[in-house]
C-alpha cells in the first residue's frame, strides 16, 4: 500500500452563477443557471489525489452545518480519509463564483470555519504526518497552521509541496522550507515583484524563488503550460489544448496530479506533464470537485492513447 499524502487546507461550498461576462463595480447582471459544488483549494487537491488512486488524508475544518456535512460526505465518497477534518463553531467556508462565457472565474471566499485551523489542530495530527508520502498545502487556512505543518513535516523528513494560493506575501523563511513550490502567474508575480506573462518571464520569477530557497519551482501558466526549474536548465511543459467550460479547480487538479506522480517516483518534469493533463481535463467540466479527472483520463491524455 502506498504511503498517504496529507493535505492541510480549506473546504468550501462553491456557489456558482454563469454570466455573459463579469459585472463591473456597481453593476447588476442577469446570469443563467446557478449551481452548488463542493470546493475549497485543500479539499479539491485531496479529491484530485484520490481520483488518481493515491491514499490521502485531509486536515481542515468545517462548521456544524449542512454545508459541512455535505463537504465531508463528498470527500469520503471520493475516497479521502477525513479523520483530520474537525468541526468548528463557525459557518462552513463558502465561495461565491461568477463564471463568464469564456469559462473564466472570479471568486470571493468567506473562509468561516477554515479560519479555525490552528497550530494546535495541526499538532494533534502530527502522527499522520510521520508516515506520509508528502504534505500538500495552500494558503486558504491561517498562516500559523501552515507554518506549523511545514515544520512538523520537515521534522519527519516528509517532502513539502506548497501551492501558494490565493496570492499573499510570504515570509522568506517559509519559502526556504518548501521542497516543491507551485505558484501560478499571479502568485509568482506577487511573491517576486516581477511580471509573469510568458515562459521567459516565468523563468526569471522561478529563479528568484529558487534563490529564496525553494527546492523545485513549478510555475503554472494556464494555457501556456508550466515551467519547471530544478537544479538544471528550466524546462517548459506545454499545455494540452481543450475546450474550456470552467477553469475552477484547474490549478488544484494540477497540484494533486503533480503530487501523485512525484510520490510514485516520477521526475518533476514528468509530474508537471501529469499536472498539465489533469488541469486541462478539469477545465472541460463545470464545478470544482466534479471536474477532477480520473487516473485513466489523465494517463490517456499524457500518453496520447485513445
Ligand atoms: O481553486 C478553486 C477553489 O478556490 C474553489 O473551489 C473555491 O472554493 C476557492 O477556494
Amino acid at each position: 500500500m502506498a504511503r498517504p499524502l496529507i493535505v492541510l487546507g480549506s473546504l468550501n461550498m462553491d456557489l456558482v452563477i454563469r454570466a455573459p461576462r463579469h459585472p463591473r463595480p456597481g453593476e447588476t447582471l442577469v446570469g443563467s443557471n446557478f449551481g452548488m459544488f463542493p470546493g475549497g483549494k485543500g479539499a479539491n487537491q485531496a479529491v484530485a489525489v484520490a481520483r488518481l488512486g493515491q491514499p490521502v488524508t485531509m486536515i481542515g475544518c468545517v462548521g456544524r452545518d449542512a454545508f459541512g456535512d455535505a463537504l465531508i460526505a463528498t470527500l469520503q465518497a471520493a475516497g479521502v480519509d477525513t479523520t483530520g477534518v474537525a468541526r468548528a463553531d463557525a459557518a462552513t467556508g463558502v465561495a461565491l463564483i461568477t463564471l463568464s462565457a469564456a469559462g473564466e472565474n472570479t471568486i470571493v471566499v468567506a473562509p468561516g470555519a477554515n479560519g479555525a485551523v490552528t497550530p494546535e489542530l495541526v499538532r494533534m495530527h502530527e502522527p499522520l504526518m510521520a508516515g506520509a508520502a508528502a504534505l500538500l498545502l495552500q494558503l486558504e487556512v491561517p498562516l500559523p497552521a501552515v507554518e506549523t505543518a511545514i515544520r512538523l513535516a520537515r521534522g519527519h523528513g516528509v517532502p513539502v509541496i506548497l501551492n501558494p494560493a490565493p496570492a499573499r506575501p510570504l515570509p522568506a523563511e517559509l519559502i526556504a522550507q518548501v521542497d516543491y513550490l507551485i505558484p501560478n502567474q499571479h502568485e509568482a508575480a506577487l511573491l517576486t515583484g516581477l511580471p509573469v506573462h510568458s515562459p521567459e518571464e516565468a523563468q526569471m520569477a522561478a529563479e528568484v524563488l529558487r534563490r529564496s530557497g525553494a527546492g523545485v519551482v513549478v510555475l503554472t501558466l494556464g494555457e501556456q503550460g508550466a515551467l519547471v526549474l530544478a537544479d538544471g536548465e528550466p524546462v517548459h511543459v506545454p499545455a494540452f489544448p481543450v475546450e474550456v467550460v470552467d477553469t475552477t479547480a484547474a490549478g488544484d487538479a494540477f497540484v494533486g496530479a503533480f503530487a501523485v506522480a512525484l510520490s510514485e517516483g516520477r521526475a518533476p518534469v514528468e509530474a508537471a506533464t501529469w499536472g498539465c493533463a489533469a488541469g486541462a481535463l478539469a477545465c472541460t467540466v463545470l464545478g470544482a470537485q466534479p471536474s477532477l479527472p480520473t487516473r485513466t483520463a489523465v494517463l490517456r491524455l499524457v500518453t496520447g492513447d485513445e
